[in-house]
């Protein structure tokens, strides 16, 4: 059993000081700093309690991986990091600016030029190109557009698309859409990329293969990158691991040595060929059919 899976049964556990988080003061290279952040759902007759007081530093080039069962919180974390919601309590300091008090266009804003999302749906437009698809953040935020062209393909190239522009999603495996998801998230230069089981949809090998791009961004841009899973294997990918439960903080650990995506790829069987064999395949199902 590795570490990822004691502590998701939670059979591993720290030293008693670590679970009760003191930050220390602000220093520059926190991307995010979240205190005492609380999250309260209000839908008329019952009220959830999503989050309890979290607390927590992510420093500049960090890879951190939010694991969880369902319903403790972890998308609710991941939308106020990203902007999309403001805590019920508490203060979120992202890059030094203390969001919490932000009006909501002053967080539109934000979240367009510092942070990328990627989601476990991919969430690309089905009736534009993936080139088009990845242009879009770079639409809003006003860019020209052949800064705008310049920009996605740079971006395509990145996770290894650059002969695929102009293909449509349905045109795309889940791996090259989300591959395309990520581009998107990329062109803008954001502080933190942010994805919410961004693996959830694909299979074993398209996952490391994704897994694969945000190492590599993670190494060679220094991005910050916070991505949530259900599953050990690609937690451990990440160089750490937070545990949630019953919106807290329950562990906080390092990866002592994080899987190599690179390496992981390189062991693994090459591509099925699936299209000729499913036509030999069918061929022969037919012709057990016509006997
Ligand atoms: N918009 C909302 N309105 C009301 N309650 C919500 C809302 N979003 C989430 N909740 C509740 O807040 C709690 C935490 O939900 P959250 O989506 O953060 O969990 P999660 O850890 O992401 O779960 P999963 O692994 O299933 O995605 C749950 O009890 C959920 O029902
Ligand atoms: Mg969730």
């Amino acid at each position: 059993m590795d570490l990822a899976e004691a502590i998701q049964k939670d059979i591993w556990h720290p030293r008693e000081e670590e679970s009760s988080v003191r930050l220390p003061p602000y220093t520059p290279d926190q991307v995010i700093r979240l205190e005492r952040v609380h999250k309260v759902y209000n839908t008329g007759e019952v009220e959830v309690h999503a989050l309890r007081g979290v607390s927590l530093l992510i420093k500049r080039g960090e890879f951190v991986a939010v694991m969880g069962p369902s319903g403790s919180g972890k998308s609710t974390l991941m939308n106020i990091l990203g902007c999309l919601d403001r805590p019920t309590r508490g203060r979120y300091f992202l890059e030094g600016v203390d969001v919490s008090t932000l009006s909501k266009n002053e967080l539109a804003d934000i979240r367009n030029r510092r942070i990328g999302f990627v989601f476990q749906a991919f969430n690309l437009v089905p009736r534009a190109s993936a080139l088009e698809n990845v242009e879009l953040p770079l639409l809003y935020a006003g860019v020209p557009a052949k800064e705008r062209v310049r920009r996605a393909r740079e971006a395509l190239a990145a996770v290894g698309l650059a002969d695929k522009e102009r293909s449509f999603p349905n045109q795309l495996s889940g791996g090259q859409q989300q591959r395309v998801a990520i581009a998107r998230a990329l062109v803008n230069n954001p502080s933190i990329i942010l994805a919410d089981e961004p693996t959830g949809n694909l299979d074993s090998r398209t996952s490391v293969e994704v897994m694969e791009i945000f190492q590599r961004l993670n190494r060679e841009r220094n991005l910050t990158l916070i991505i949530v899973t259900h599953e050990h294997d690609i937690a451990q990918y990440a160089k750490r691991i937070i545990l949630f439960r019953d919106g807290r903080v329950r562990h906080d650990v390092p990866v002592e040595v994080p899987r190599e995506a690179r390496e992981i790829l390189a062991a693994m069987p090459p591509e099925e060929e699936s299209d000729e064999d499913l036509g030999d395949l069918e061929g022969g199902f037919s012709g057990l059919r016509a006997k």
